[in-house]
Formats: structure tokens, C-alpha cells, sequence
């Protein structure tokens, strides 16, 4: 089965964790994508919710869906949140941020109840690393932070547009994709990340998946922590 109907058939999985009145954090990339027109189909048919965008686009495809929309500001409370992600590894330890929206899908993660990523089976790795780790730094900090981050072992690129000018994300910051092949020990590499000043956040995801639900042929596999 094509990756793209796998994708399909994950965001519509997550669908029933959906209860009425909830507050959802809407995941960012083309998986989670799906799921966001799955839910605005559900919202036209009468579902009440409100959603809490993960990246400045996921904002403008709800708002073209009518899906009511919320923030943190207003409410620091999400029942449930559907994201996708990168890589999962047996743990439910994610890489995140293949699509440059890793600081807010964090944020809203933090706040959420049940984590629900959506995945095709070419997400499913034995051991993370082999796609590039997003790391979002302060620009001022960029150069700085890729020495450290390659004394760490890792071949660091600064993320470019097709134009050769930097990738800028939602929050004005720039992304550093780290290469280090397989990440043997996550959780050390996770805080030794967190504690280089010049990083605003990280695409490791530890702890924070409630539920993943992988698309795998016609079968819909369910991973808990
Ligand atoms: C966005 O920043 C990412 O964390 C996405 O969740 C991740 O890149 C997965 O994207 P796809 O669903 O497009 O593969």
C-alpha cells in the first residue's frame, strides 16, 4: 500500500479518540494534514470542538475547513492531540520536526492529555537517528551550537530553502538537521540538547506519545506506552 494511503488510513484512526466539547491539538505535516480535513468533515456534519494549531499553517488549512479554533492562551488544558511524526521507535520515542513545526507541536504535546501520533509504516524504526534530527536555535547561537552538536558525532546542516536562504520557522528561528545515523542512547542525547543555551527545542520526543497508531497494508497497528 502506497505511504499516502497509509497516511489516510492513520488519520482516520484517531478518530475515535475524538469525544464532543474537547479541546485537540492539530498536528503539523501531511499526516496530521489528513487528519485536520477528516476532522473538518466531522465538525460540517455538527461535531463541537475546538482546535489548537501546532504551526501557522495547520492554522490556515483548519480555518479553511470552518474548524473552530482556540489558543493556549485561552485554554492550557488539550484532551487530545493527533500529530505526526518522523521516525518511532519501539519505546514511542519520536524524531519530530521533518517539517520544521517541532517547538509548537512540543508546546502543545506538554499540554495535552493523550498524545496520538499518526504514522505510515515507514516511520517505524528499530533505533532512532537515520532521519536527521530537526534542532530549532536561535539564530545568533546557529554556529555556535552546530560545533557542539558535531563534537556530539553528528554532521549538522543549517536547513535551506530551494533559494539557498535559511528555513525560518514559525517562531523566527532557524533549524539545524543533524545526522547522526543511529541515536544509541535518546534520553542522554535529549538532555544534553536541552542544555546547550542557543537551543530553543529539540526534535526528540520522549515520553510524550500516548498512543500510536501505524498504518501498516490494510492493518491499522496500535502502539501504548
Ligand atoms: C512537522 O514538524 C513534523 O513533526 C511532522 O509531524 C513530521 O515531519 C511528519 O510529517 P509527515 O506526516 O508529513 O510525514
Amino acid at each position: 500500500m502506497a505511504n499516502d494511503e497509509e497516511k489516510e488510513a492513520a488519520a482516520r484512526a484517531s478518530l475515535r479518540f475524538i469525544q464532543p466539547g474537547q479541546v485537540i491539538g492539530l498536528g503539523s505535516g501531511s499526516t496530521a494534514a489528513r487528519f485536520i480535513k477528516l476532522l473538518g468533515e466531522e465538525v460540517r456534519k455538527g461535531l463541537r470542538i475546538r482546535g489548537i494549531p501546532t504551526s501557522v499553517r495547520s492554522r490556515e488549512l483548519a480555518e479553511s475547513l470552518g474548524i473552530p479554533l482556540t489558543t493556549l492562551d485561552e485554554c492550557q488544558e488539550i484532551a487530545v492531540t493527533v500529530d505526526g511524526a518522523d521516525e518511532v521507535d519501539p519505546q514511542l520515542r519520536l524524531i519530530k520536526g521533518g517539517g520544521g513545526a517541532l517547538l509548537r507541536e512540543k508546546i502543545v504535546a506538554s499540554a495535552t492529555r493523550q498524545e496520538i501520533i499518526v504514522a505510515d509504516a515507514s516511520k517505524q524504526v528499530a533505533t532512532l537517528g537515520k532521519f536527521p534530527l530537526p534542532v530549532e536555535v536561535i539564530r545568533f547561537s546557529q554556529a555556535l551550537v552546530a560545533k557542539k552538536i558535531a563534537a556530539l558525532g553528528a554532521h549538522v546542516e543549517l536547513r535551506t530553502l530551494s533559494e539557498g536562504k535559511p528555513y525560518v520557522t514559525d517562531e523566527n528561528n532557524h533549524i539545524l538537521d543533524c545526522h547522526f545515523g543511529a541515536i544509541q542512547d535518546p534520553d542522554k542525547l535529549a538532555q544534553q540538547l536541552s542544555e546547550m543555551p542557543g537551543v530553543v527545542e529539540h526534535g526528540l520526543f520522549i515520553g510524550m506519545a500516548s498512543v500510536v497508531l501505524v498504518a501498516r497494508g490494510n492493518e491499522i497497528v496500535e502502539l501504548r506506552r
